[in-house]
């Protein structure tokens, strides 16, 4: 049986509701990636060009997280979850994943976006994640209430 490690970050709830949703199915620890400084609503509003998360884009900035997750050392399965921000993963998300070491680890992505499907978002994540890992599924939700797309995503991952 995999040990999972369900991980995400949401800023308007989307990707919370799917991870939460996730992590019962796969059962294990699910830990949000949260930023040393909330987001506020303005910060993610994109359509200010000088918006904090315009500016963190665009700075390529390293967004500094809270805490780690108590089982990622005897994880060997970790499900990584985000919403798209412009066409790939938050750099929070790059920011967490470069704190570890992955060798040994499956890497299962899964997102929310607002239309986007996952284009090069693996490609644009992979110089984040160090070591000897497998990277298994990376999938779009469209809908984050939708059970038999989760069924899916994990069917393919746990064993
Ligand atoms: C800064 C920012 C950039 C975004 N960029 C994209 C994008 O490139 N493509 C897309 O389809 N949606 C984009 N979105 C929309 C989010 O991916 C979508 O609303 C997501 O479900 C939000 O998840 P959350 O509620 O967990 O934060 C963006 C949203 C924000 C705030």
């Amino acid at each position: 049986m995999s040990k999972v490690l369900t991980v995400y970050f949401s800023a308007g709830g989307r990707t919370a509701a799917l991870a939460e949703k996730i992590s019962a199915k796969a059962g294990g620890e699910l830990f949000e990636v949260k930023p040393e400084v909330p987001y506020t609503e303005a910060d993610i509003n994109w359509k200010n060009p000088i918006s904090r998360c315009n500016k963190e884009k665009i700075g390529k900035k390293d967004i500094p997280t809270v805490g780690k997750p108590e089982t990622f050392e005897s994880c060997d399965t970790v499900l990584v979850g985000f919403p798209i921000w412009y066409y790939g993963a938050p750099n929070i998300i790059q920011s967490f994943m470069k704190q570890f070491d992955w060798t040994g680890k499956r890497i299962a992505l899964f997102a929310t976006s607002g239309g986007s499907d996952i284009g090069k978002t693996v490609g644009k994540l992979r110089p984040f994640i160090s070591g000897d890992y497998r990277l298994i599924a990376a999938k779009v939700f469209k809908d984050p209430e939708d059970e038999a797309a989760a069924d899916e995503y994990l069917a393919g991952i746990i064993k």
